[in-house]
């Protein structure tokens, strides 16, 4: 195990160490870490002399980091993306802009089942290749956690086989992986004019990946084109049997009043939100649930209704940024640039849109306790920029100001020409 001293940093440690949430740069800040911990946050010369001798215990290795004076935040975390598919939705995207709508390609038996038709002629090896070429984007860009839906199979063994590369991707490359279930997220063709059936299939299904440790959370796509509030309920009700969490895809297109439903479950997160109303905000407040924001689909889908910030500040609901990369509505393979969408078209501040991408988004995967903020007893995942300032990780569109970045306690090995270009960054051997 490694002790280092990063110094030199300027922090963005998103919150106090109480770990109440803080919009402020600390100058010339100091991490302490110990493997793959934080073990002290904060300026260098607050460093008790009694915590500093501590770690300098002769049995770990000691090294000192100078970060230059970099911006230091925690990693990014995206906490919904749909990263592992087969196939391209350019076509669509050409029948879209003139001007046939998502639903009625869906309806036509595009969209989404396209994908899936795609999903399930790719073999694996080109599932894991397609989906390791989108993560190199994301570690590029300074992402340490990232969340992975299914819902591209909707047979067990094809949801099995997205979720076990999901699994593999975060095994082989230097990133936390979070595997979300996403059967219930169109109806599969073998189940046509059956969606109940099919629900009945998925809550099988459920227990059986569950049993070989694929799922961490549950989410379903409640929506006219997607499956009723009673179906819904179905799949939350054996996700709770199984006492794993849920989530939701909830009011994007329509107020179905499912996150009224998912607060109910205690979901974890509510996704997209657009046609959310105030109940659903107060029963979203009073369960804890985050609101997940996703800039990506609202602008690729040419959405005019945007999602209620401000009633959702007002009631003090935590706000996520998530890309929700996707072939049909988020094909974006940039983290960055929906911190700048946040800020452009939802009017987040760009500290809003940065505790999105760390804090609340740590929270919308139920990592807040070990991941999202600078703290000590946190994870040693955090990114050092070159900017002055929080604000400038929002402003640039198609700049990667990342300099250096830390998993686990270690420095991603930069590819070839530095973060900004080249091969998956792997797991260094301890
Ligand atoms: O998050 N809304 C449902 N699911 C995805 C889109 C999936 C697709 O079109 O392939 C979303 O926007
Ligand atoms: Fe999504």
């Amino acid at each position: 195990m490694s002790t280092t001293l990063w110094v030199n940093a300027r922090l963005a440690c998103m919150a106090d160490a109480a770990g109440s949430a803080q919009d402020r740069v600390l100058e010339r800040g100091a991490l302490l870490t110990r493997g793959d911990r934080i073990v002290w946050a904060g300026a260098l010369e607050a460093l008790p002399a009694a915590v500093r001798a501590d770690a300098r215990d002769p049995a770990t290795h000691w090294q000192e980091v100078d970060l230059g004076g970099a911006l230091v935040t925690p990693g990014l975390i995206d906490c919904h993306t749909h990263l592992v598919y087969g196939g391209s939705r350019a076509r669509e995207f050409e029948q879209r802009l003139q001007g046939v709508s998502y639903e009625a390609i869906a309806l036509a038996g595009g969209g989404i089942r396209a994908t899936v038709n795609a999903t399930r002629a790719a073999s694996d090896a080109s599932l894991y290749e397609q989906a390791a070429a989108r993560l190199r984007a994301y570690l590029r860009e300074g992402v340490t956690t990232v969340e992975i839906k299914s819902g591209y199979g909707l047979t067990e063994h094809d949801e099995a086989r997205l979720l076990r590369t999901a699994r593999r991707l975060g095994q082989d490359a230097a990133v936390d992986v979070r595997t979300t279930y996403l059967a219930a997220h169109a109806l599969a063709p073998e189940y046509a004019g059956r969606a109940d059936d099919y629900i009945d299939a998925v809550c099988r299904w459920l227990s059986t990946l569950h049993a070989e440790g694929l799922v961490d959370a549950v989410d379903a796509f409640c929506e006219t084109i997607g499956f009723t509030l009673a179906q819904t309920e179905r799949v939350f009700a054996a996700a709770r049997a199984l006492g794993l969490p849920v989530k939701l895809h909830a009011e994007q297109l329509s107020n179905q009043h499912g996150s009224a439903l998912a607060a109910r479950y205690g979901a974890l997160s509510c996704d997209h939100l657009e046609y959310l109303d105030q109940g659903g905000i107060e029963a979203m407040a009073a369960a804890g649930t985050v609101a997940v924001l996703l800039p990506g689909a609202y602008y690729f889908l040419r959405e005019t209704r945007l999602p209620p910030v401000a009633a959702l500040r007002a009631a003090g609901v935590p706000i996520a940024i998530a890309t929700d990369h996707n072939p049909g509505t988020s094909p974006v393979l940039s983290p960055l640039l929906m911190l700048n969408m946040a800020c452009v078209l939802f009017r987040l501040t760009p500290w809003e849109a940065l505790r999105g991408m760390t804090t609340h988004a740590a929270r919308a995967l139920g990592l807040q306790a070990t991941h999202g903020i600078l703290a000590a007893g946190h994870r040693a995942d955090f990114v050092a920029w070159g900017v002055d300032d929080v604000s400038e990780l929002a402003y640039a569109i198609g700049r990667n100001p990342c300099q250096r970045i830390v998993y686990r306690g270690t420095e991603r090995v930069p590819a070839p020409g530095g973060h900004t270009t080249g091969a998956v960054a792997r797991r260094e051997t301890p």
